[in-house]
């Protein structure tokens, strides 16, 4: 990770603009169902530790950004849940095989440059039966020049790309 957007600004903006009430929901669905133990990459500042069920009992959190993992001490300090940080990059985990009962991922996939390798490696380390738990953003279906709007997001492409 390089650059003083990507390590200073970046974590920062992402803690603040995606702990949203609405973006909470989201987060709520997307951790139903996790147990036992669970693989997080793209962890940031711990915005989906208040969402784990109680199931889960453990999480590996892959995190490449200090900024990020500091913002998220005082959450995993007020959790029930095992928290402990394994690695800094969803490409390359450094787990054994079938070693977690779940995967999560909000926000991140679009983030790593090789996707294909991320999703080999959590394939790798789910156990038989595991599941992966995914939150992504795409494309919004309103047409016309507004907030939220296609045109928008489009617009919004540019500095998003230089930031990830
Ligand atoms: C848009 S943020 C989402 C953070 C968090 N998952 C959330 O929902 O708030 C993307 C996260 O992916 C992390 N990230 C970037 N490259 C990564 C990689 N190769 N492996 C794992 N995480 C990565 C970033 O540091 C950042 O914390």
């Amino acid at each position: 990770m390089t650059g003083l957007w990507e390590r200073h600004v970046l974590p920062r903006l992402v803690d603040r603009a995606c702990r949203t009430p609405r973006v909470g929901r989201l987060r709520e669905r997307v951790c139903a169902g996790l147990r036992d133990e669970v693989v997080e990459i793209g962890f940031g500042s711990g915005l989906n530790v208040a969402h784990y069920p109680p199931e889960v009992s453990r999480v590996l959190a892959v995190e490449p950004s200090d900024v990020a993992w500091r913002k998220a001490l005082p959450r995993i300090d007020a959790a029930r849940v095992d928290v402990r940080r394994s690695g800094l990059d969803g490409q390359r985990l450094d787990l054994p095989d079938d070693s977690a009962d779940c995967a999560l991922s909000t926000f991140t996939l679009c983030t790593i440059p090789d996707l294909p390798a991320a999703l080999a490696e959590l394939r790798r380390v789910l156990r038989p039966g595991g599941t992966l738990h995914f939150l992504e953003h795409g494309l919004a279906p309103t047409a016309g020049w507004r907030p939220g709007s296609a045109a928008w997001s489009r617009s919004r492409n540019g500095w998003w790309a230089a930031a990830t």
